[in-house]
């Protein structure tokens, strides 16, 4: 059985100050909910305040990015080791860090291997643009995605993650891809690609969030499919009623 897990995606939003104000508001509420993982990925220089603030809750943190190397001369990256005193996941390959800061399949497939060696539970990002899905190439773009982010990883380190499957023509457009195409990508894409490369076991233990454009009123409806195994949600996750998604979600 694969436990959902239900993240928050804040993107460039929230100060520090804001933050820890904005967890005080939800984390008795996200605490109540049971039955699903829950994380909030709040922007770097907020991680720690979040992290004091979510103590004694079952509320998980994760960072947005984060570098591959140890140490040294990366002017502006964190590198592992300066997140896990805080946080538990690592969203990696974010299609908006892919079409703004250059990041590439190669360096998503350093970064998760370097984020698995720290112990994080690395978040793993792809999806394809409108151009590709209207040119019927979404099998194979995303399929390629996979294979790049995941090689060279055992199958033990690829059960360890999660990926989020975000067309991008969905993220914060408010168009949200129908069950019937989340649904048909995650299983026949995503999990079926997972199962080449890796093998059955893997593929049915890896769990695999649907994101974009997801909110209260959707969740219910995406988790019901049997191979959505929970969300990355972004605009939806900087409002209260946060809550009310991750508990429809449960
Ligand atoms: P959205 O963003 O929920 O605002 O569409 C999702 C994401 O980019 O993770």
């Amino acid at each position: 059985m694969r436990t959902p897990i239900i993240a928050g995606n804040w993107k460039m939003n929230k100060t520090a100050v804001e933050a820890a104000a904005f967890i005080s508001q939800i984390r008795d509420g996200l605490n109540a909910v049971s039955g699903v993982d829950i994380a909030v990925c709040p922007p770097a220089i907020a991680i720690p305040a979040v992290a004091e603030a979510v103590k004694g809750t079952k509320i998980g943190v994760g960072a947005q990015n984060m570098y591959f190397e140890e140490s040294g001369a990366f002017t502006g990256e964190l590198a592992p080791n300066m997140i896990t005193p805080f946080c538990q996941y690592v969203i990696l390959g974010h299609s908006e860090r892919r079409a703004y800061f250059g990041e590439t399949d190669e360096g998503v497939n350093k970064k998760i291997k370097a984020a698995l060696a720290h112990g994080l539970t690395p978040m793993v990002c792809v999806g394809e643009s409108l151009e590709q899905n209207e040119a019927g190439e979404t099998h194979s773009f995303v399929s390629g995605q996979v294979k790049a982010a995941f090689a060279g990883l055992t199958a033990d380190q690829a059960a360890a993650c999660v990926i989020a499957y975000e067309p991008i023509w969905a993220i914060g457009t408010g168009r949200t891809a129908t069950v019937e195409q989340a649904g048909s990508i995650i299983g026949g894409t995503v999990r079926a690609t997972i199962a080449e490369i890796l093998g059955d076991d893997v593929a049915q233990q890896i769990r695999i969030q649907y994101g974009g454009s997801v909110n209260e009123k959707n969740i219910a409806e995406l988790m019901a499919h049997p191979d959505i195994d929970g969300a990355l949600v972004g605009g939806a996750s900087l409002k209260p009623t946060f809550v009310d998604l991750v508990a429809n979600a449960a």
